[in-house]
């Protein structure tokens, strides 16, 4: 049964008080919290088993090594990968995109070439391949979004053609909360033989994603959004698609033999994992996708869903003049973000209001500068749920706001 209060039972960090008020924490689109099953599996890591991975004869380097190569394959059965070795680990999601970017795009794209974008991108899903458009002289297209703050399918498929190469796109925005169709972009873009990069960092810690099934051709996605440890990420890629790659970012570990000459690279995913990883990390993850596996990510979703809804209705019924929501209603198309304004008030006094009563959002731009210039803003508040919120969590946020209206009264 999934029971959002037994959850928060199992983060510390709800044990905590801000200026004296529980915690209410709506900033999980920025990271989220690790449960104590996650902290302490780090912690067994590094008092048990620490050693270095791949390079030793031991036994905590055998030890490390088939924990960390097991962490692959825990994430590729969260992912639905055909096999671990299609699982990269790197840093974040910025990391992943940048790595599809740099060892795919630089090695498959020229002149002539297009790229497919949406302006919701996330930033590290958008400048990666700006700076691979201007060193091999491709072409970025856009695709724009429609007034209920979906996307624009039918300008999406205006965009494709036989020229288009790669599209690139975010499965859930980070402001808008949208879900986009990714088995959709993919049945477009294979049809022209295009890949399709899917930015996962909003949607795989959130609803099920499964990769055979969407037919994505790499995905990024990073652990500490989904209650994992910071500082590392995954790049999901198709088996051949991985093999054909050529590493740009390279060195110890991504190598099976080097002469002066000539360099053999290692099998995926080592070749594609330079340097000493962030081996706790991966098992702090794995901890993560086990605790995320057992609640289901059916019911992820559904609870998520469910808060959406509550206070998407508590806005439009008690803030309807105060209160604007950016994002879709729709709630089959739309996450656990909720982007807004209130009249007469700079997002960021609204988010330090919202702060002196414990309550935890974003503020800015979300690196997400594009779609905030195309609807005219200078900045939206953000409010995200995960598992360990509340409907009483809502009741919080909504008073604030009311007692916000009370103040221009
Ligand atoms: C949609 C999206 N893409 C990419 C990122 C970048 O994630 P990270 O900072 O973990 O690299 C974020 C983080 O906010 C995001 O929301």
């Amino acid at each position: 049964m999934f029971d959002p209060y037994t959850i928060k039972e199992d983060f510390p960090i709800f044990s905590i008080k801000v200026y004296d008020k529980p915690l209410v924490y709506l900033d999980n689109a920025a990271t989220s919290h690790r449960p104590k099953q996650v902290i302490e599996a780090i912690r067994r890591f590094y008092e048990e088993f620490n050693a270095n991975v791949e390079r030793g004869l031991h036994y905590l380097s055998q030890k490390a090594s088939e924990m960390y190569e097991d962490a692959h394959k825990t994430i590729a059965k969260f992912i639905g990968a055909r096999s671990w070795n299609e699982v990269v680990l790197t840093y974040n999601t910025t990391y992943a995109l940048n790595i599809v970017a740099l060892s795919w795009g630089l090695n498959n794209l020229k002149e002539g070439d297009e790229i497919v974008l949406t302006i919701m991108e996330h930033h590290s899903n958008m400048l990666p391949w700006r700076f691979i458009a201007k060193k091999t002289g491709a072409k970025i297209k856009y695709v724009t979004i429609k007034k209920d703050y979906t996307l624009d399918y039918g300008d999406l498929e205006s965009k494709i053609s036989e020229k288009t190469k790669v599209i690139a796109i975010a499965q859930m925005s980070n402001v808008l909360g949208t879900i986009n169709n990714i088995k959709y972009v993919t049945k477009l873009a294979h049809k022209v033989g295009a890949i399709v990069v899917v930015d996962g960092a909003q949607s795989v810690p959130h609803i099920p994603v499964n990769v055979k099934e969407l037919d994505v051709d790499f995905l990024a996605f990073s652990s500490h959004k989904m209650l994992g440890p910071t500082g590392l990420g995954v790049l999901y890629g198709k088996k051949e698609l991985l093999e054909e790659i050529s590493p740009a970012i390279s060195g110890g570990g991504t190598i099976r033999d080097v002469t002066l000459k000539e360099v053999i690279w290692a099998h995926i995913p080592e070749k594609l994992e330079a340097g000493t990883p962030h081996i706790a990390g991966a098992i702090g993850l794995a901890e993560a996708a086990k605790y995320l596996m057992k609640l289901g990510m059916d019911n992820v979703r559904r609870h998520e869903r469910e808060l959406t809804e509550y206070a998407l209705k508590l806005l439009k019924e008690e803030l309807e003049d105060f209160v604007i929501h950016y994002g879709p209603t729709k709630l089959n198309v739309k996450g656990g973000i909720i982007a807004f304004n209130v009249k007469g008030y700079d997002h960021h006094a609204v988010a330090a209001f919202l702060d002196t009563e414990g309550i935890a959002v974003r503020s800015g731009m979300h690196c997400a500068h594009p779609l905030h210039h195309h609807l005219g803003l200078k900045g939206t508040v953000r409010a995200s749920f995960y598992i360990y919120n509340v409907k009483e969590d809502v009741d919080t946020l909504i008073e604030a706001l009311k007692k916000l209206k009370r103040f221009k009264q």
